[in-house]
């Protein structure tokens, strides 16, 4: 093994915030097969997977499954390891963040950045993002919303400490420019540059005082660093770095690709850069973003009901398929639909078809004509041979050159090259007939090219698949020199008496069915979906008996009264209500009706709404829920169960 053939590959770490779907899978696969890939090309790899552990939504979601947060993220780690050995994932090394050696080495780094002046105190005064975690200014936000995720941001203000990262913006750009593989794909980097370095980078807050559920700052531990800072370093705390075991921090930094999602590109293309050149550390060789699964166009989420545990399509399939349809149909960089029927579809057509029947016509014709024997003929090819023996020993040759430059898709459908090719090589040269004539030696060497054929199709087959590969070998017969690499470069290595036998179908056609991918929810995920509650959930809702005590409409609008409502306090409430097309204003003075006290305030028409009137209907007839005063009233204010 040559030393400079390293590589040191990484997914994104996950955040235990919800549950695997098909679409966070796809990273990691990818990932695996790029693995698998250089390994196969001799390369000494490390692959590093992991999850994300801090932050105020572990801690959220914890609490609100009764648990600690550390037992919260355990639980979720054997859930995460779990489904990586299903899908066959070969990382090398699980990292968790909240490792005590990566805690350990965060604050060493936090503390060398602050005492080199990269990081400083300050206040923050900004708007931030709870399910993204991200800071935001007025300027990045769009129609005054998250612009990652469209939600609704916060605003905060507190002290913290702050990261220079305005003071990289220069040499980041020039790092870019010198370094055009560094970002890919370009039109993901050109978009980033415009929307980030456009506006010029501010500084970045690095801690906050209101999270417990993060790594303290050493010498001021009422902050804990801001989450990203903590996750980004995992790419490096993870081989020692900081430490006296530095070994492999040595010898695999630094990281030759950096597999994340398109949403998280900027994170890993301007701030852990930045990072990297305050340590003085050499940067990494590619950061490459990938597109997003979509689920027929949608976006994959609960809300869409279309948010499924991809252990379905493996039980029901095989993990195989998966990663096949996962590498084959979708162009690496861009976003690519997921579609069950299309999946099956694929199945049917490129595995069960095309390759499956390949195999098994061949291994079936090989017993049946020549007692499972491979025989070498020393005749002269023929015109089908050499255009056949072309593709062949072009396959691994022009697969190398589309993984090299993460053509994924396009590796993979050179491989479906030969295999198209060797089942009309079957068709044209006409084994039966050969043996139906007593042409032996024809019959030998036409077998031959068939199973070298296959035996050069499996060689790269082994980057995407996990099992199929090793099947095809053992049906074949061929040693273990002849399943490596570069022997696929070589048309011809098959030697006479490899004894072929017809093993299992490799892959069983799929019959489409409406509930073939049917995942049995557990009683949380019902209830989730029909939109139940439970009795704690519905406590949070304060209802009120208010009256109302003074209606004036509101100038600029049609619907809008403000209202005075008296729910029991030393002064009535100012709610702003859309019933003027409802109710005249004499109609309303009086009236006890029922209020949501504790709804977050809303500025509606420039007036502050305090509260919310509950009605029922909507267009034509709208109703107040009114109470009825027939037995007696109740006092303004009375709690309403
Ligand atoms: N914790 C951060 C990463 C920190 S890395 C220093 C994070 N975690 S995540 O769990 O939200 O996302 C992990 C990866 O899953 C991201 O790369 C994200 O793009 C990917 N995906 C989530 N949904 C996806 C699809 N529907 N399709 C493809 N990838 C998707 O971000």
């Amino acid at each position: 093994m040559e030393n400079n053939k390293k590589y040191y590959i990484t997914t994104p770490i996950y955040y235990p915030s919800g549950d695997f779907h098909v679409g966070t899978c796809y990273c990691t696969i990818m990932a695996d097969i790029l693995a698998r890939y250089k390994r196969l090309r001799g390369y000494d790899v490390f692959f590093m997977t992991g999850t994300d552990e801090h932050g105020q939504k572990i801690e959220e979601k914890a609490k609100a499954k009764g648990m600690t947060p550390k037992e919260y993220v355990d639980d979720f780690v054997v859930r995460a390891k779990d489904l990586w050995k299903i899908l066959k994932i070969s990382y090398d090394k699980y990292m968790r963040t909240t490792d005590e050696d990566h805690v350990k080495a965060v604050q060493k780094i936090f503390e060398k950045l602050y005492e080199q002046g990269d990081i400083y105190k300050g206040e923050y005064k900004g708007l931030y993002c709870t399910p993204c975690e991200s800071f935001w200014t007025e300027t990045q936000l769009v129609d005054g919303k998250c612009p990652d995720c469209g939600r609704e941001v916060k605003e905060v203000k507190e002290e913290s400490y702050f990261f220079r990262l305005s003071k990289y913006q220069d040499r980041l750009l020039k790092y870019y420019d010198e370094h055009p593989d560094f970002l890919e794909p370009e039109k993901r980097k050109n978009e980033m540059i415009k929307n980030f370095f456009d506006k010029g980078l501010e500084d970045l807050c690095v801690t906050r005082t209101t999270i417990d559920w993060g790594i303290r700052v050493p010498f001021d531990p009422k902050h804990t660093v801001y989450v990203w800072l903590d996750a980004l370093t995992n790419y490096i705390t993870k081989l020692g770095y900081t430490t006296e075991n530095d070994e492999m921090f040595k010898k695999y930094w630094p990281a030759d690709m950096h597999l994340v999602g398109k949403e998280i590109f900027r994170f890993h293309a301007i701030i852990w850069p930045a990072i990297l050149m305050a340590l003085d550390l050499p940067l990494p060789k590619k950061i490459f973003g990938h597109g997003w699964l979509v689920i027929n166009g949608n976006k994959i989420s609960k809300s869409f009901g279309n948010y499924k545990d991809p252990r379905i399509y493996i039980e029901k399939t095989s993990v195989d398929a998966l990663r096949y349809y996962l590498m084959n149909e979708i162009t690496f960089g861009e976003d690519g639909n997921f579609s069950e029927e299309l999946f099956v579809e694929r199945i049917n057509s490129d595995l069960s078809n095309d390759l499956g029947n390949l195999v098994s016509r061949v291994t079936t014709m090989v017993e049946k004509y020549n007692n499972g024997i491979i025989v070498k003929e020393n005749l002269p090819f023929q015109d089908i041979d050499a255009d056949l023996i072309d593709v062949a020993s072009k396959t691994v040759e022009n697969v190398e050159k589309y993984m090299d430059n993460l053509k994924t898709n396009d590796a993979i459908s050179e491989i479906w090259k030969l295999v198209s090719k060797a089942n009309k090589y079957i068709d044209l040269s006409t084994p039966w007939i050969l043996a139906k004539e007593g042409n032996t030696q024809r019959l030998n060497q036409v077998l031959y090219n068939l199973v070298e054929c296959i035996r050069i199709i499996a060689i790269p087959l082994q980057m995407c698949f996990v099992d199929t590969p090793q099947k095809i070998f053992e049906q074949i017969g061929v040693s273990k020199d002849e399943t490596l690499w570069d022997s696929a470069k070589e048309f011809g290595l098959l030697k006479t008496g490899t004894k072929v036998k017809r093993g299992e179908i490799l892959f069983p056609r799929v019959e489409m069915t409406e509930d073939l991918f049917k995942v049995e929810e557990n009683e949380e995920e019902k209830e989730d979906k029909k939109g139940i509650i439970t009795i704690d959930e519905l406590d949070k809702v304060e209802l009120k008996v208010g009256q109302i005590k003074e209606v004036e409409k509101v100038a600029k609008s049609k619907k809008l009264y403000k209202l005075q409502v008296d729910v029991g306090e030393k002064a009535p409430r100012t709610i702003v209500s859309g019933i003027v097309p409802y109710y005249t204003e004499e109609e309303l003075l009086g009236k006890q009706v029922v209020v949501v006290t504790n709804l977050k305030p809303a500025k509606l028409c420039g007036i502050e709404s305090n509260g919310m009137l509950l009605a029922a209907g909507e267009e034509d007839v709208v109703k107040l829920l009114v109470l009825d005063n027939n037995n007696g009233t109740l006092e303004n204010g009375t709690n309403i169960h």
